[in-house]
């Protein structure tokens, strides 16, 4: 079991963890317990991915969606090698964010037809090399359109592009908010609208359009609302374009629960909305292909982080738990990668799983500072030197999230079981 973030019982709880069986009174990933993996590894703190529950948020997605409207994966969730070739075969494409992710696509053997670059700022290096490549650049400014037609005009490629649309509205209670307003993704809609005249002279394939408006949303309302605004927005960009656009990129967000009192996304309402709304642009559409894109709703909840305590201690009345890793290895559950005011993930003793006696506890890490915390004033069973503390929830930007060289310690082992 996965704990509570207080003594309280009608205190928010966390969602139940049961994508992580317990065998024998411990935690384990394919069957492997955490000593065991540490083993493997020969390895003292480390993030372990589980291939099916991998496989598990792939087929929830392809039970809800539409079959019509095709799955990439954002690699900058998870770029780790093995996850990477493991989502190949499963999704329709992948979403990259640099020139060293696009490589990863490239190797993995998705068609290039399937992979598109996106992020603002990329370099003349990272731009040469996917027009080289034939990968579609998610063209995040008007300077960057102009910057590939000139480096096109040195390749023998012609420059494959989309255009990232910032649009007027907003992705409402998002994790984070990527679209609407003044924003340094994509181009604002209005400009966009005028940009389709100029760009059939210009020397660039506009393969069609990419709209994310946000991350990490667990409310089906607000997705719902934002693809309506999407369908629409699309719509109008494809009466406007100059040719008929190969594909539309719908966006993603999806979001995992991560905190006490959230809830896992409902995919029945989302699902049963795009279908109307495929209806309903029925031939405004047609023929054109529809994508969505996710990182962490597919590897996130499929990782643990386990690290072992290394001392007990008590401080004026709190119980301290100390491990080996932390805000070095897991940025993200230390409170510092987005987050306002520090909540807890959901975090266990992987070894006492089902140990009835309880204590109150801080979870912190080796560093020298305050903010390396992994768990703070949770009720866990009775933990001792040497027991494993995982975090749950841990499978997207975890290790090339985090300042792993901070203060010089180990850096943090993967595996794919
Ligand atoms: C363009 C783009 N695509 C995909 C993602 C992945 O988001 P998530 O992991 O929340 O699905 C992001 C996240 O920042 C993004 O900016």
């Amino acid at each position: 079991m996965s704990s509570t973030s207080s003594n309280n019982n009608s205190a928010p709880q966390h969602e139940p963890m049961s994508q992580f069986r317990v065998k024998h009174g411990e935690l384990v990933a394919a069957g492997y317990t955490m000593t065991e993996i540490s083993q493997l590894l020969g390895r003292p703190a480390f993030y372990v991915y589980d291939r099916q529950v991998i496989e598990q948020q792939v087929a929830s997605f392809r039970q809800h969606i539409p079959g019509r409207i095709k799955l990439h994966y954002a690699v900058k969730a998870n770029p780790y090698w093995p996850v990477v070739q493991h989502l190949k075969p499963l999704v329709d494409g992948f979403d990259v964010a640099s020139q060293k992710e696009m490589l990863l696509a490239l190797q993995s053997g998705m068609p290039v037809a399937d992979i598109s670059f996106a992020g603002p700022g990329k370099g003349d290096a990272e731009l040469l090399s996917a027009i080289i490549a034939g990968v579609t650049l998610n063209v995040e400014s008007v300077g960057e359109l102009q910057r590939i037609c000139a480096l096109g005009a040195h390749s023998r490629n012609t420059p494959q592009v989309a255009l990232r649309v910032n649009p007027a509205f907003e992705l409402k209670a998002s994790g984070m908010k990527m679209a609407g307003g003044a924003k340094p993704f994509g181009i604002d809609e209005e400009q966009v609208l005028e940009l389709l005249t100029a760009i059939a002279e210009m020397p660039v394939k506009l393969r069609g359009f990419h709209i994310f408006c946000g991350s990490q949303n667990l409310k089906a309302e607000a997705l719902i609302e934002a693809h309506q605004q999407t369908f629409a927005l699309a719509a109008k960009l494809v009466a406007a374009c100059p040719y008929r656009p190969e594909m539309i990129n719908l966006g993603g967000g999806f979001g995992i629960p991560y905190f006490a009192g959230e809830r896992r996304l409902d995919l029945t309402p989302v699902g049963q909305s795009l279908q109307s709304l495929l209806q309903q642009y029925d031939s405004e559409l047609a023929d054109i292909e529809l994508v969505i894109e996710l990182g962490r709703y597919l590897v996130a909840e499929a990782g643990l982080y386990a690290c072992q305590v290394v001392d007990k201690k008590q401080s004026r009345g709190t119980t301290y738990l100390v491990c080996n890793g932390g805000l070095h290895h897991h940025l993200a559950n230390s409170g510092n990668f987005g987050q306002v005011i520090r909540k807890n993930y959901p975090v266990a003793i992987a070894n006492r799983m089902a140990q009835p006696e309880l204590e109150l506890v801080t979870i912190v890490g080796p560093l020298c500072t305050p903010l390396d915390i992994l768990a703070d004033r949770m009720t866990l069973p009775k933990a001792e030197v040497g027991d494993w503390v995982v975090v749950y929830q841990s499978g997207a930007y975890g290790p090339t999230a985090s300042p792993q060289d901070f203060l010089g310690h180990p850096n943090v082992a993967e595996i794919l079981v």
